[in-house]
């Protein structure tokens, strides 16, 4: 039977980027002797220009009955005005809560061969290779209540509330557990518990798993997240999992994604419902959509989140990870990840790139 894989490709560079990325599945699959089927639905400003609404009804419902959901990126300036209940964004937190995805992997590993495209010093990034654990439908941006209202003296009043509970601590924690003993690593928890409550809880009920849900065999640390944003760019090395809220992983992962040269590197997985979903975490990039320029890699190693998480194809993910590293390592490079002696290429030749190499690969 084929994969059923719905793609919502969204705005600015997603279908050029999420292009490149449905052609490297379709070849694996062919590769590795599995079927793939793509059925496409709009999401984000492309859905608010055709119906007005950033998720339709039969969108959310073509994620749900597929096998998996490849998504590109949402949002652009010309939807910037929008009141928040329809602006694109809305599309991904609905599908994120409908589709019960509390668990986001960011995998944040740097390609040697570019140690040194970062703006930091090689000789603090090399080796860089961590996964940030981040819980994606709880905390303050689901948090009620939220709003903001009019006050009768005529300012105005803006709440948004973090709130979570025991079971979402747990099931977070757990997720992040079982990463490190996969990887054989340790679970550093981030929280703000000497300000706020809500992650004093966190940090309780995290050491509780920790101490009786069987996982007394992985090292675990507690930092402060002001703490943990300076020390991933003294020392990233230092960390192995990083578990954290929704709003702390949010910015935290794209600090992180600066450690492998651009954030066009960094793929993402939100799993923890039926039908995972699967994203590169950069943005819709108005200012080079429809000029070749994209990095399409993000989302190329994002099928091979997908291939892992859920296809249970694990041999074809390694292929296009080793894929892209040969390719790398050969020279070829994007904008974002530029050096000089190196080949800059676009969108789609390196996109082809990588194809040719993941058949040339054994
Ligand atoms: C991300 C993005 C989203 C988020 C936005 C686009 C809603 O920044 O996936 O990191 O904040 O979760
Ligand atoms: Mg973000």
């Amino acid at each position: 039977m084929n994969a059923k894989i719905a793609v919502f490709s969204g705005d600015g560079i997603g279908p050029e980027v999420v292009k490149e990325g449905t052609e490297v599945l379709s070849l694996v699959a062919s590769l590795h002797g599995f079927g793939v089927e793509f059925e496409e639905g709009l999401v984000g400003g492309a859905s608010i220009d055709a119906s007005g609404k950033p998720l339709t009804d039969p969108v959310l419902k073509l994620a749900k009955q597929s096998d998996a959901v490849l998504l590109g990126a949402m949002g652009g300036p010309k939807w910037d005005g929008l009141d928040y209940s329809i602006r694109p964004e809305r599309a991904l937190l609905a599908l994120r809560s409908e589709l019960g995805l509390f668990a986001n992997l960011r995998p944040v590993r740097l390609f040697s061969a570019l140690a040194s495209a970062s703006t930091l010093k090689r000789k603090v990034v090399e080796g860089t290779d961590l996964l940030v654990v981040r819980e994606l439908i709880g905390g303050i941006y689901f948090g009620q209540p939220k709003g903001v209202t009019r006050l009768p003296d005529g300012t105005e009043r803006g709440v948004n509330t973090e709130v979570y509970t025991t079971p979402e601590i747990e099931r977070i924690a757990r997720v992040a557990f079982e990463a490190a003993r996969k990887r054989r690593g340790y679970v550093t928890s981030v929280d703000k518990a000497n300000v706020l409550e809500v992650t004093e809880l966190w940090r309780r009920v995290v050491t509780r798993v920790h101490r009786e849900g069987g996982y007394a065999d992985i090292r675990l640390d507690h930092m402060l997240v002001d703490n943990c944003a300076m020390q991933l760019l003294r020392d990233p090395k230092q960390f192995d999992v990083i578990v954290t809220t929704n709003m702390f992983g949010d910015i935290l992962s794209d600090e992180a994604a600066m450690l492998t040269g651009s954030i066009g590197m960094l793929p993402s997985a939100s799993i923890g419902g039926k039908v995972g979903m699967y994203e590169p975490v950069h943005g819709s990039a108005p200012d080079i959509t429809g000029r070749d320029m994209a990095n399409p890699l993000a989302t190329i190693l994002t099928i091979a989140l997908m291939l892992r998480h859920s296809l249970d194809r694990s041999e074809a993910a390694d292929r296009i990870e080793r894929a892209v590293e040969a390719v790398l390592d050969e020279g070829y490079r994007t904008t974002d990840i530029q050096e000089s002696g190196r080949r800059v290429v676009g969108c789609r030749e390196m996109g082809s790139l990588v194809r040719e190499k993941i058949q040339s690969l054994h």
